[in-house]
């Protein structure tokens, strides 16, 4: 396996951790680093919101002093305003790395024309990823993005080509649609297809990747040049340390008794405190992490109703302590995590799918509420 290159830029493993709006934060986002190298991507920041220099976007892309290379994923819908984002990241050296969503499904995003409606408008989607390169210098920009809208409005062969033309330097497609949201099973052949269609860059399968042998098989069904891995890590930044072994060959696997789980769970609720600089805020955050570290062992619902509602860390401490540090790592734990549900439609603006060409830039409060992939 040969590492992953984004312009000048090698990664060894070839293993993304996506972003996640909500979880990539600096804390997360070194708990797996620890675990295994890869690009550890932040949760998404938009380009309107960067440039008026919003006083919590900056503090989003903050990253913690070992954090090498940075990377940071930018939502927008302006080539004007993406291309003054990724100005002023490469101008004051805020990242090394700038990734472009195109996947977010959600319905106040795409009824606005963002997110994953927008590569149907391909000279739009050319004009931004155009502005995004040219004012990169020597950053390497990369996209990711859905299938297409649905079946029957496909958009990735195109948006692939797109890229390549205008000099992005990776793309990683998550193989659902739109309107399958996180539902259904994430189409592997479509990266196959993509991979086809772009020799020329590497192609960052995602979709589905739930253990290290999934991301085995993504690479060897499709041929993908590395992986993306969303909710597979969730409550389990220890996926990152079996994609290192799997991708060196390897077949250890971590798996970690409840009792190390447990000290993980207050590492994270630590590190969101010290990152928050408010220890209220940060346990209610962490509130959302507790079922993922939890599942598949074997607690009582009193205490992982505990657990979930703690305010304080000395509460969730209090919390761990009474969990079976012996207890070992459960079988199944490599099972489906996070949101699992699809949608049945996608809300576009009016006459939205009339004409693909149509130079239509989305209005700026499409950059408003998205709320990630
Ligand atoms: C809670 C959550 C937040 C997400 N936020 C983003 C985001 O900000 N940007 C993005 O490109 N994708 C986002 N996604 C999508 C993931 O990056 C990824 O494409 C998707 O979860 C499929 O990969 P998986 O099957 O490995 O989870 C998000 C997904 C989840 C579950």
């Amino acid at each position: 396996m040969e590492s992953l290159k984004l312009g000048a830029l090698e990664v060894w493993p070839p293993v993304v951790l996506a972003p996640m709006a909500g979880i990539t934060n600096a804390p997360f986002r070194t708990l797996c680093r620890e675990q295994g190298g890869g690009l550890f991507v932040c949760e998404m920041i938009t380009t309107r919101a960067l440039v008026e220099r919003n006083a919590k976007t900056l503090k989003m892309i903050r990253f913690a002093p070992q954090e090498k290379p940075r990377s940071i994923q930018l939502y927008g819908v302006d080539p004007v305003t993406v291309g003054r984002a990724v100005h002023m990241i490469a101008d004051e050296d805020l990242a090394d790395h700038v990734d472009l969503n195109f996947g977010c499904p959600v319905p106040k995003v795409t009824r606005r024309g963002g997110g994953s409606a927008l590569p149907y408008k391909r000279n739009l989607l050319r004009a931004i990823l155009r502005e995004a390169v040219r004012n990169a210098g020597t950053l390497p920009v990369t996209m990711k993005m859905r299938k297409g809208i649905d079946d029957d409005h496909l958009t990735y062969l195109d948006a692939g080509r797109i890229a390549v033309e205008e000099g992005v330097s990776a793309i990683a497609l998550h193989g659902r649609t739109a309107i399958q949201h996180y539902g259904g099973t994430a189409d592997w052949s479509a990266i196959a297809r993509l991979k086809e269609a772009v020799p020329e860059i590497p192609v960052l399968g995602n979709g589905d990747i739930w253990s290290a042998d999934d991301a085995m098989r993504m690479i060897a069904e499709t041929g993908c040049d590395g992986v993306v891995v969303g909710r597979g890590c969730l409550g389990r930044p220890w996926l990152f340390a079996d994609l290192a072994a799997a991708c060196e060959g390897r077949d250890d696997r971590a798996r970690p008794t409840l009792g190390e789980v447990a000290a993980t769970m207050d590492r994270h609720a630590t590190l969101l405190a010290e990152a928050f600089g408010n220890e209220q805020h940060a346990v209610a955050d962490f509130r959302k992490h507790v079922g993922w570290y939890l599942k598949g062992f074997v607690v009582g619902a009193d205490l992982r109703r505990a657990l979930a509602t703690s305010s304080t860390l000395a509460g969730l401490r209090e919390g761990l302590a009474e969990l079976d540090a012996a207890q070992p790592w459960p079988d199944g734990a490599d099972t489906p995590r996070g949101k699992t549900n699809p949608r049945d439609r996608v809300h576009l603006p009016a006459g939205w799918l009339d004409d693909p060409y149509e130079m239509a830039v989305p209005c700026a409060d499409a950059e408003t509420d998205t709320s990630g992939g």
